[in-house]
């Protein structure tokens, strides 16, 4: 425990954990915590304890982070001491078959080569290198979208996943059970279903657990684990052989793993092409979920703020016109549409805990003892951030303006603590971000989203509900998808699309 630990200390005299809710012997603060959206009691916290706060659950202690200037002091600034994952979380993860993940690897030398093999595919100046791949599928999308409207959240699974799939391994999806999709996507579901926070809890708590044999009474979560680490192998494997054998067959067009292979020229290195293997992998895990989900929270947005369109809608026309799409040329020009994705991000973060951080060793911050990681888990509340008042005025309204100064620019608030902070930060941010760009600005020149209207043409009212999870996203919800154009038909769209590339 870290207070046992901290009186037992000599490098920290004088120096208390941060403030928190006093915790019950044994269970900690397990009691006061939400469980399916634990965000909202962290954030509910921040107005009594403050930034940083001190929280136990069983045996596992929480530093909490609920701003973004904390998170900036701790994490960007001091990164060097915050960048692991926390220690607890490698067993669990080994467990289910997922050692593997960039995502919760702790920080060391294949950290640092899968961070290496993602830079080269997604910085800043390589990421723009996918932009033909990421427009033509946002224009696939308006097909789709036309076709079967009530579809559209499996239109917005397909958008993303297809985008991640070309730009990680250069594979086209089948427009339906793609085999490859479906072998990422059995692994994936069975790992989300399974990694629940009360499993782990209880297997970090009580490791012995994991060596049950399979036979023995209750013990299915070994049974699962073995399927799930079978699974995960074949997730990691399957895509990769695809696109190595056209690789050696010299087909294969650029994307992070053809292009990696190809730097290889030849030569076996085991250390290497696994990196590239398993880091391809946790990229599409990283990816694909966060990208929909956060398609399907604007998608919500518009329904619920018909006005917001209407203004995006009168800036396309105003720039790009009624004759073709919108393109990256134009983006400067609209700096509504990207005031809409800022605010997108910011007003129901897709990953509302963050990732969790660790420390490499002991810190002291704003009079508060921090120790170092072995029990220790840094929560940066993303979702407390997003909804600071004093940033963020009225923070549950969805006001795109907030983002554009007085004479219409774009401010410097990029929501960019949206992805995440120091060394650990999204690698797929730039990626993340001309998807979405894509996909909105097309969605919003051809299609008007809206709440159906019953049979004596009232609107029907919801209530948004959110799943819970590592990451979160809207409830299916009532939604008509109609063009804009009343003459709009899969010819004209047709024709709209090959006008514009
Ligand atoms: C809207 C879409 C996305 C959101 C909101 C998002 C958000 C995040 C967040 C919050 C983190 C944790 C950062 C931290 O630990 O401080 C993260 C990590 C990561 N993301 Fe994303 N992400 C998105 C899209 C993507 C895409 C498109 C890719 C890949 C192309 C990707 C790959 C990763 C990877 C590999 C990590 C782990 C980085 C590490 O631990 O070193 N993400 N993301």
């Amino acid at each position: 425990m870290v207070a046992r630990f901290l009186t037992n200390r000599s490098n920290a005299p004088g120096f208390s954990l941060p403030p928190g809710p006093p915790p019950l012997p044994f269970l900690g603060n397990a009691r006061d915590i939400n469980v399916n959206y634990p965000w909202l009691t962290y954030t509910e916290w921040s107005t009594t304890y403050g930034d940083l706060i001190y929280t136990r659950v069983f045996n596992q202690d929480i530093v909490v982070i609920n701003s973004e200037r904390v998170a900036r002091a701790l994490l960007d600034k001091r990164s060097h001491n915050y960048s692991t994952r926390p220690p607890s979380l490698v067993p669990i993860n080994q467990f289910f078959g997922l050692g593997f993940s960039s995502v919760f690897m702790p920080y060391n030398d294949l950290w640092r080569l899968h961070r290496r093999l993602f830079h080269q595919a997604f910085r800043a100046d390589a990421a723009p290198n996918f932009r033909p791949i990421q427009m033509r599928k946002s224009h696939q999308l308006l097909i789709n979208l036309l076709a079967t409207p009530q579809d559209f959240s499996a239109h917005l699974q397909t958008l993303s996943t297809s985008i991640i799939m070309s730009i990680m391994y250069d594979y086209e999806i089948a427009p339906c059970d793609d085999p490859l999709v479906a072998i990422v996507e059995r692994a994936l579901d069975l790992a989300v279903k399974e990694i629940r926070p009360e499993v782990t809890a209880v297997l970090t708590a009580l490791p012995f657990l994991q060596r049950l044999p399979t036979w023995f009474p209750g013990a299915t979560f070994k049974q699962k684990a073995l399927l799930s680490r079978k699974y995960a192998t074949e997730w990691v494997d399957a895509p990769f052989q695809d696109v190595k054998a056209r690789v050696a067959a010299g087909t294969a067009a650029p994307s992070m793993v053809s292009d990696a292979l190809r730097k290889l020229e030849g030569k076996e290195d085991f250390l290497i092409e696994t990196a590239i293997k398993e880091s391809s992998a946790s990229g599409y895990a990283a990816a694909s979920e966060t990208t929909c989900s956060t398609l399907a929270v604007f998608v919500l947005a518009m329904v619920l703020h018909p006005h917001v369109q209407e203004r995006a809608h009168a800036e396309i026309e105003a720039v790009v016109g009624l004759d073709r799409l919108p393109d990256w040329d134009d983006r400067p020009s609209l700096p509504y549409i990207d005031a809409i994705i800022r605010e997108t991000l910011r007003w129901h973060p897709v990953v509302p805990l963050g990732i969790p951080h660790a420390t490499v060793d002991d810190d002291v911050y704003d009079g508060y003892f921090i120790p170092k990681g072995a029990s220790l888990v840094l929560l940066s509340i993303l979702r407390a951030m997003s909804r600071n008042p004093d940033v963020y005025p009225n923070p549950s309204e969805f006001k795109p303006e907030r983002f554009l100064s007085a004479n219409g620019e774009l401010t410097d608030d990029t929501s960019s603590f949206t992805f995440g902070f120091g060394r650990r930060v999204c690698v797929g941010r730039h990626v993340a971000d001309a998807s979405l760009w894509a996909a909105i600005a097309s969605m919003l020149a051809v299609f008007m989203f809206s709440k159906p209207k019953d049979a004596e043409g009232r609107e029907v009212e919801f209530e948004p509900k959110w799943s819970a999870g590592v990451t979160t996203h809207p409830e299916p919800f009532p939604c008509d998808v109609v063009p804009r154009s009343t003459n709009m038909n899969a010819e004209k769209l047709a024709e709209l699309i090959s006008r514009s590339t």
